[in-house]
């Protein structure tokens, strides 16, 4: 997977040299590029934005360094051009699993109070973070491309941990346990211990329902049942 990212602040993804996703840039599994948009300013002084036609406060990205740099980077990224931006569809597991497939992808982050509209002839899509402002696209950017990499195969070492995990079906994740077996008195749920796949694979499956019962009854309510569900739904919610 190719990704360039158009940012006024290309440092700020340094922090994909770090950890997981840092090892698996250096196995050569993703290729991130940044690119300054600045760099592409045709002002004498560099600038990237200006005031804002009709007034009103704060800066505006202006369209031309935005626009060159889109056109130089699809010379070598056929990718969808997705710009990072509160008015966008809300990013999540899904999004993040099927833009996981994609060979290419170009992000703009956007910074001060937003891109010239005229950059949306070039831009694909629009996603947000969530309801809420960043100062930068590339606040939002920077969990999102994490998300979109640790679903690549290899990234994570063991493919199945991103398909067991939160959301990978619009259940929550079942609680995990590590040693002490007992830490001051909180004991490691016995069936834990048991050995027995099986009955392990159900309770976590259980938990999975339950949790998400609890604490997303909004995801709870789209969930279909398999008849694996049901029976396990019924076996533990009698042992409660
Ligand atoms: C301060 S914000 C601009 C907010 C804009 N004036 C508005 O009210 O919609 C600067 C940049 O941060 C990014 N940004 C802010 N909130 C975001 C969000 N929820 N999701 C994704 N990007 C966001 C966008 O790229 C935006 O252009």
């Amino acid at each position: 997977m190719k990704i360039d990212v158009l940012t006024l602040f290309p440092d700020m993804f340094s922090l994909f040299n770090e950890s997981i996703i840092g090892r698996a840039k250096e196995k050569g599994l993703f290729e991130l590029n940044t690119v300054n948009i600045r760099d592409y300013s045709t002002n004498k002084h560099h600038r990237v934005d200006d005031y804002p036609y009709g007034g009103g406060s704060g800066l505006v990205m202006t369209v031309q360094p935005i626009m060159d740099a889109v056109s130089q980077v699809k010379k070598n990224n056929s990718g969808k051009v997705i710009f990072l931006g509160p008015k966008g569809k809300a990013f999540n597991q899904k999004k993040a699993m099927e833009l996981s497939k994609e060979e290419n992808l170009i992000f703009i982050c956007g910074h001060y109070e937003g891109i010239d509209e005229r950059v949306y002839q070039v831009i694909d899509e629009e996603i947000s973070l969530g309801d809420f402002i960043l100062t930068g696209g590339e606040m939002a950017a920077i969990p999102i491309i994490d998300s979109i990499l640790r679903l690549k195969s290899g990234v994570l070492g063991d493919d199945e941990s991103s398909q067991e995990e939160s959301f990978s079906e619009d259940l929550l994740e079942y609680p995990h346990y590590t040693r002490p077996e007992d830490f001051r008195g909180e004991i490691v749920p016995e069936i834990l211990l048991s050995g027995h796949h099986e009955n392990i694979r159900q309770w976590r499956r259980f938990m999975m329902l339950k949790i998400t019962k609890e604490r997303r009854p909004d995801l709870f309510a789209n969930h279909k049942f398999s008849k694996d569900d049901e029976k396990i739904w019924k076996k533990f919610k009698r042992k409660l």
